[in-house]
């Protein structure tokens, strides 16, 4: 099931590329991941003879890029600043290319909210939702909303800050929970079915994976540690698959995504995906998905980490 036909590479020298910046690691709560999927893609880039090297974190990107030192930007940050549009913008104004989306897509995706807002407006599906302001009284946020529900920081990831409450007493905990972390609260309609998550390369979106996590829940154990989740990739039969990718697609073109983004739904048991969130520089360990949703097109890590680069080049993404 592969009928996105993904051309050649373009550029076939290393060369071409110069010296790149792998920037990783940062002040996030995803730092230890981002070092994980850091040191992966510098493997792989050096590997197809790129003279890439590892920076860690945004200030000493600035210290690297003012001694003239890279000629582009391959961000492998996991949120905070690498992915909210802070570090686009500073490349902007350096006038260093770099990998993925630039400063709106970076920022609308980083912020759950404000990426549902969006969604919604063009008729994408996502589960219903509160933004919950300080003080609010929650028990009567989920009396409007419904129970069970999701309870989440707006701007986190890996599953950081995320509650399921199936009953009103659990509420305030879950509330506190998610208040540990800045940004905004989100109160989202709990979607009972199966999780999928699909990569979306260059606009055009790659094979869904279904996770099947051992436990109740893909949380951040499942997510890094387990070696018991199963992924199934592709996830869907072709009717289905065909429209999730649809989606995907839609869904990364509405948040202006560029270069390369992965996008998580949930499939409810009635067969409607729900859209959760998109992920501009997702995870490149070697439990990630992306990597996994793009070899089932054939394109292998090293492959995926090349294009990935070739879009920072003159000429580009095509979206
Ligand atoms: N509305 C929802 N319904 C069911 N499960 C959800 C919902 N929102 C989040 N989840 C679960 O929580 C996990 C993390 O949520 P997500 O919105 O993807 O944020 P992040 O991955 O950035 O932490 C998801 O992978 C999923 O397992
Ligand atoms: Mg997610």
């Amino acid at each position: 099931m592969n009928t996105t036909v993904f051309p050649p590479p373009r550029i076939t020298d290393p060369a071409s590329f110069g010296r790149v910046a792998v920037l990783m690691g940062g002040a996030s709560s995803e730092r230890e991941v981002s070092l994980d999927s850091g040191r992966n893609v510098l493997n792989a880039l050096r590997a197809r003879g790129v003279a890439a090297d590892g920076v860690d974190g945004l200030p000493n990107l600035m210290r690297e890029l003012q001694g003239g030192h890279f000629s582009r930007v391959f961000n492998i940050l996991h949120g905070g600043a690498g992915e909210s549009g802070v570090l686009q913008g500073m490349l902007e104004v350096l006038g260093v290319p770099y990998t993925g989306s630039g400063v709106l897509g970076s920022a609308l995706s980083l912020d759950k909210i404000r990426a549902k807002q969006v969604w919604l407006t063009l008729g994408l599906p996502t589960p219903r939702y509160l933004r919950l302001a300080k003080g609010q009284d929650v028990h009567r946020a989920a009396a409007e909303l419904g129970l069970p529900l999701i309870i989440k920081p707006s701007l986190e990831g890996s599953s950081v800050g995320v509650s399921r409450v199936y009953t009103d007493a659990n509420l305030e905990a879950a509330v506190e929970l998610a208040a540990r972390y800045p940004g905004e609260l989100l109160m989202e309609q709990l979607i009972e079915g199966d999780e999928y998550t699909i990569g979306v390369l260059d606009g055009r979106a790659l094979a869904s994976i279904r996770i099947v996590p051992a436990g109740e829940y893909y949380d951040y154990h499942a997510k890094y540690v387990a070696e018991d989740t199963q992924y199934i990739c592709p996830g869907l039969d072709p009717p289905g698959e065909t429209e999730a990718r649809d989606q995907a697609e839609r869904a990364f073109a509405a948040l202006d995504l560029r270069g390369w983004a992965r996008v998580d739904f949930m499939r409810d048991r009635q067969g409607r995906n729900w859209l959760l969130e998109a992920n501009t520089a997702p995870g490149m360990t070697s439990h990630s998905l992306m990597p996994k949703s793009a070899a089932a097109f054939g394109i292998d890590f090293e492959e995926l980490c090349w294009r990935i680069l070739e879009m920072t080049m003159p000429g580009g993404a095509s979206t």
